[in-house]
């Protein structure tokens, strides 16, 4: 290289470096979601190799919170900064016992001071911290770096309660390694709650000790005929306890009664209907098929790894299908902490409609048996909703309504705004288009308090963006649709309409997109941002 262009090339990384150089003040610093209030002081705290963490309240898990901020801050520092009671300069008060998620964040020249009413709020005022350090915070190895912090004041709290995504691992089945790298990303989004779609027509993902062919036949294969998988109960458990350590809710759904084709074919005698071979016109009684006997000798289904939807039905009118119900509810409640269980109900277009509602009233009736609050797509509102259960709107405007008529709350999901499959153009190398093209900025321009006609802010209990993964095979093909709309959706979950700003929100996205540069995730770096 001749020496004029290796000079300009320098000055020009010297360019790209310094516009990556800390932030002057907190005004400008790159927070996702945008919290309620930022104060911009003058100054910054400087971190250094001598700064200590100071626990301060009490805590069960104030200490692992300590160290969480140390592993965040270690990498990239070459920090091993000590964590205790004694006198430090970045605090972390506990000042009350709640689950509020409120914190604050207070820098000064001489001292950071994260406080809050419980330990999610901690959490919350670290990922802040973190993201008001400057973007080279993220390098996996140490960056010779002014580890500066912008003097001012962040008050935070969230919007909605639930802030949620949903990972279907049905259709293409992901290792728990990568289940947990999603679960770090959400994490650093103030995202609380994971829903896991276990179950569809292509797979039975989750080992249910009474009902072994659910695992060792439902789930052999995947969308397109791969090999499948699915989660051991300790491996459940393991994903349950490292969303919890990041302040994240698992909500397990068993989609039932349509969709449900792998346990169809893992035991014959869910199916409904008379499956006669051909020819035989079955046994009789009194002159008459003895309808009794062949409804309970159904054949399985088969395998399916196509993409179609609305084929499947259990059985509504046997006793044995809701003694199946029943003990994957039980075994499944047994290992899950949170407080919901999702019993699916869409697109169950072979179900006759009496026994949809009689099949959807009698599962909600067996969570609530084992202690769980019942969530289900908008469909499950044409049924009688026992209260406190939960309907996740992502078709019909009708049927949110009729929740919300019932007293019943309002998960918003919205396909046209809030699915992570859905294409960003047409031109995206995967996804489906059958809802709408989401390009990010139609995924952050909306308002789940005025989006479906009839429901106000006081009927939803949150948000939540699912993916569906028909065409989703690998961790890089997650990141490529989630991020950044996931982002977006993040900061509708907890920002309130009002501050919300596409034009800020671009300044600000563009800045994470650095972040999950060196992160290595690979988001789709959509021609709506200047990367
Ligand atoms: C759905 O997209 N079938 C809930």
């Amino acid at each position: 290289m001749k020496k004029s262009i290796l000079g300009f090339f320098l000055i020009f990384s010297a360019i790209v470096f310094s516009c990556q150089e800390p932030i002057n003040g907190l005004e400008e610093a790159a927070i996702i979601p945008l919290p309620s209030s930022i104060q911009a002081g003058s100054g910054a705290f400087e971190l250094s190799s001598s700064s200590r963490i100071q626990l301060i309240g009490s805590s069960k898990n104030l200490s692992d919170l300590g160290e969480f901020l140390v592993s965040k801050l270690k990498p990239a520092t070459g920090y091993d900064l000590k964590v205790g009671t004694e006198e430090g300069d970045i605090q972390l008060v506990i000042n009350g016992n709640d689950d509020s998620e409120t914190y604050s964040l207070d820098v000064e020249k001489s001292k950071v001071t994260i406080s809050a009413s419980s330990e999610a709020g901690i959490f919350y005022g670290i990922q802040t911290l973190v993201q008001i350090l400057p973007v080279q915070i993220e390098s996996s190895t140490v960056v010779e770096e002014s580890w500066r912090i912008p003097v001012g004041k962040i008050e935070d709290k969230p919007d909605y309660s639930y802030r949620g995504s949903m990972l279907d691992v049905a259709r293409h089945f992901f290792e728990v390694e990568d289940v947990k790298h999603y679960i770090d990303q959400m994490a650093k989004l103030k995202l609380n709650y994971l829903h896991l779609h276990l179950t569809d027509d292509q797979g039975w993902r989750i080992e249910i000790k009474s009902w072994p062919n659910l695992t060792s036949i439902g789930a052999k294969t995947e969308v397109g005929g791969g090999e499948g998988g699915y989660y051991t109960q300790d491996q459940y458990k393991e994903i349950v306890d490292y969303a919890a350590k990041n302040y994240i809710t698992i909500v397990p759904e068993i989609d039932m009664p349509g969709h449900t084709n792998a346990a169809l074919a893992s035991y014959g005698e869910l199916n409904p209907g008379v499956n006669l071979p051909d020819g035989d016109f079955g046994t009789m009684k009194e002159g008459k098929i003895d309808f009794d006997i062949l409804d309970k000798n159904p054949q399985p289904a088969e395998l399916y790894t196509g993409i179609e939807v609305g084929f499947s039905t259990l059985a509504t009118n046997k006793d044995i299908t809701y003694q199946f119900i029943e003990d994957v509810i039980r075994e499944i409640s047994e290992i899950t902490p949170g407080p919901y269980f999702h019993i699916g109900g869409d697109e169950s277009h072979v179900t006759e409609k009496d026994d949809y509602i009689y099949f959807v009233e009698k599962v909600q009736e067996i969570t609530a048996k084992y202690g769980k609050i019942s969530i289900g797509w908008d469909e499950i509102a044409t049924t009688k909703l026992a209260k406190g259960n939960v309907a996740q709107f992502w078709a019909l405007e009708e049927n949110a309504k009729l929740a919300k008529d019932q007293g019943n709350q309002i998960l918003m999901s919205p396909a046209k705004r809030a699915y992570l499959d859905m294409q960003y153009d047409s031109t995206s190398r995967l996804g489906l288009h059958w809802a709408a093209y989401i390009e990010l900025d139609s995924a952050y321009m909306w308002d789940p308090a005025t989006y479906a006609d009839g429901i106000s802010k006081a009927d939803i209990l949150g948000v939540e963006a699912p993916l569906w993964t028909e065409t989703i095979k690998s961790r890089a093909d997650i990141e490529y649709m989630v991020f950044p709309r996931l982002a977006a959706i993040a900061e509708i979950a907890w920002t309130p309409t009002p501050k919300r700003e596409w034009t800020d929100f671009q300044r600000r996205i563009a800045v994470q997109g650095k972040r999950w540069d060196m992160n290595g995730i690979q988001f789709y770096k959509s021609p709506k941002v200047n990367w």
